[in-house]
């Protein structure tokens, strides 16, 4: 008996050991780019604060000091190294945390430590993250499972997530959905905005909440939400009053309003300017800020593209100045490719916020790798931001005679609770890429591909360089073989993931429906948004204005979304455009192949785990690009009536077959196969 007692032990002591050298091993993408051996090392001295404890616990280099010292803007640090000696000096604790950060990165992707000295601060006073996760937990275009912070929290992933966004310069979160709940604002809820804050605090970061306009009524149980009520507008101030006792520094609110059925000011017969300003009242006093979003439109406007445009230019200059309107990148909504909204070089005096989407809600999901630092270059390129690697923000330049306006980046995460945080290995990329670019938005694509590839699997060139390239390019062959030449939002009803450029239902509003967008018939395929169609080429500064209207000096990245391109239509390459169609997707499908063949030539570089996951993926890729091609090219066919030109590889699926292919996705998850018979 005892003997069995004792093998059993034995038993049970050796599984626990399997276990343990397990975990230490595992590589299940928990660690981000965070992959530093933590350690105690004595040669680091400086003042009590997150920024020396992280340098104590991971530096590995000699002695280094931190200093606090005058002169320095809020967040600017310099970081030098002369004679073995390394210093980090900044006026404020959030400025030895970058400088630390910078040098952590610097140690990780072995850059030469001998001797430098550099100076950065951020072009971008505010870095923000926007979650769209519900109360319930689940996660609004979000692919990577549940809530980090709703219903309830881990204090350890929540330190991790605080560490991760301080070291790419993230300083803000927003908490929860656009789509916000008003039980939000309810006192339980901020018990628990309060608990976060707390954890986050220490890394610089500030939190903040989406607010329902309607609160007043919900949670307040006023009878209005007029904001020019004096009722709401001493309910805000009192619910601000509440929400700062017990966050000092909250950063304030989000506010998506009169947008896709909620609720705001224009219910009231108030415009977004009333509404905006009456909550902009009640933070003032504690410097708090609005961020009222500009993703505004209706079913009865001619284009949807102009909308945001003719709603906000009438009221720029009458918001108060702790209001910044939040702008999406593009007129549309995160295509794979837009042009810039308007907004951006066309309002003069209202701070903005560029809003973009981290969260690949259009860009095949956790499924896809597609890296979106190209895309989100080409955005910051038309407003005016020169590409450059330079470490501050002196290559700011935008096309707006008033430059100092767009103030702040946020992005839309695509973080969950999977152990990856973002579903796909690679999508991580694209939160390191959003933080970076935020506060450098003059940093190549390249560089933060490689900086993130460095330190989320080696430094080993063989593995960087190629990869790099791969990243790099992936976003213009998700273009190919999603929507190019300007064409979009062609997706699926009832999801934003595969192809359904017929899609269709009896009563729905044209605006949801793909034809609205690509417009195909006999003559051609695109919208004619030019002087003779909707006249959205008007909203953009003269000079671009006038190559918009062109369609032979319209860069042919958007032709479609600007014209109503005949099929004949020669394009710089000498083909019609109907061939040159053909030749794009047939481009993105070989270029998704070729992302999975460069991919398995990797595997000696990577552990198990992750490779086997990504191979997994990027053959869904794969796949999904051949559905692309296919449903659009038979489906266009139809109009333009015209052969797939000779000598690239032709549809492999028929018309009806792709007509009949249905997955059905909520908004919550992430399709877990793609394109499969
Ligand atoms: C898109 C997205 C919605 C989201 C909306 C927004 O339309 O599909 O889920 O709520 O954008 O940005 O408000």
């Amino acid at each position: 008996m005892k003997r069995t007692r004792y093998i059993l032990l034995l038993l049970l002591l050796s599984a626990a050991n399997i276990h343990l050298s397990m975990t230490a091993w595992a590589e299940d993408g928990h660690s981000l780019w965070l992959r530093m051996a933590a350690g105690d090392n004595p040669q680091v001295t400086g003042p009590a604060c997150t920024a020396t404890s992280e340098l104590r616990q991971y530096w590995q280099g000699g002695q280094l000091e931190l200093k606090k010292t005058r002169g320095y803007g809020d967040e600017d640090y310099t970081i030098a190294c002369q004679d073995g000696k390394t210093t980090v000096m900044a006026s404020t604790d959030a400025g030895l945390l970058y400088g630390a950060f910078r040098l952590l990165r610097m140690q990780q992707t072995g850059a030469d430590m001998s001797r430098f000295n550099i100076s950065s601060s951020p072009a971008y006073s505010l870095r923000l993250l926007n979650h769209w996760d519900n109360p319930n937990g689940t996660v609004e275009r979000g692919f990577a499972g549940h809530s980090i912070f709703w219903p309830s929290v881990n204090d350890d992933i929540l330190l991790l997530y605080a560490r991760a966004n301080a070291s790419i310069g993230i300083n803000g979160t927003v908490l929860n959905n656009v789509n916000a709940k008003p039980q939000a604002l309810a006192t339980e809820n901020l018990q628990q905005v309060k608990h976060i804050a707390d954890i986050l605090r220490p890394y610089h970061i500030r939190v903040y909440l989406s607010v329902n306009f309607a609160s007043p009524i919900h949670v307040g149980g006023l009878k209005t939400a007029d904001p020019l009520d004096k009722e709401v507008r001493a309910w805000w101030k009192k619910k601000a009053d509440e929400i700062y006792k017990l966050v000092p520094d909250f950063g304030g609110f989000l506010v998506k309003a009169n947008s896709e059925g909620e609720p705001g000011p224009c219910d009231f017969g108030r415009s977004h300017a009333d509404g905006a300003n009456m909550m902009a009242d009640a933070l003032k006093p504690h410097k708090g800020i609005v961020m009222w979003r500009a993703f505004v439109y209706n079913p009865q406007d001619k284009d949807r593209a102009k909308q945001a445009y003719n709603e906000f230019m009438p009221l720029d200059g009458q918001f108060r100045p702790n209001v910044i309107l939040q702008v999406k990148n593009g007129p549309v909504d995160f295509q794979p490719r837009e042009p810039y909204s308007p907004l951006f070089t066309a309002l003069q005096k209202t701070p903005m916020a560029a809003e973009l989407q981290v969260t690949q809600e259009y860009l095949g999901a956790a499924n896809h790798l597609v890296f979106l630092a190209p895309m989100w270059r080409e955005f910051f390129d038309e407003i005016g931001v020169r590409s450059e690697e330079s470490e501050v923000n002196k290559a700011r330049q935008l096309l707006t005679p008033n430059s100092s306006l767009l103030t702040a980046v946020a992005g839309v995460a695509n973080i969950g609770n999977d152990t990856n945080w973002c579903g796909h290995d690679f999508a991580q990329a694209n939160w390191y890429a959003l933080g970076r670019l935020a506060w450098d938005p003059s940093l190549k694509s390249e560089t933060i591909a490689d900086e993130w590839l460095r330190q989320t699997f080696t430094n080993d060139e063989h593995f960087v360089k190629p990869m790099t390239q791969l990243m790099v390019q992936s976003r213009e062959t998700c273009v190919s073989y999603m929507m190019p030449l300007g064409l979009h939002h062609i997706f699926a009803g009832g999801h934003h993931y595969g192809p359904e450029p017929w899609y269709t239902e009896p009563g729905i509003r044209p605006d949801w429906t793909p034809a609205y967008y690509h417009r195909a018939d006999a003559e051609g395929l695109g919208f004619d948004r030019t002087k003779n169609g909707t006249d959205a080429v008007s909203q953009y500064p003269a000079e671009v204005c006038s190559q918009l209207n062109d369609i032979n000096s319209c860069p042919e990245k958007y032709l479609a979304w600007f014209h109503h391109v005949p099929w004949q239509h020669r394009m710089h390459s000498g083909r019609t455009f109907w061939d040159e169609l053909c030749y794009k997707y047939a481009e993105g499908v070989s270029g998704a192949r070729q992302m999975l063949a460069q991919w398995d030539a990797m595997k000696q570089y990577v552990d198990e785990e992750r490779f086997n996951d990504i191979q997994r993926r990027l053959r869904i890729q794969a796949r999904d690009a051949e559905w692309w091609r296919d449903a659009c090219l038979l489906y266009f066919q139809q109009f333009s009536k015209l052969p797939i030109p000779q000598g690239i590889e032709h549809p492999v699926h028929n018309l009806d077959e792709m007509m009949q292919f249905k997955i059905r996705i909520s908004m919550y998850e992430n399709p877990v196969r793609g394109y499969t018979k």
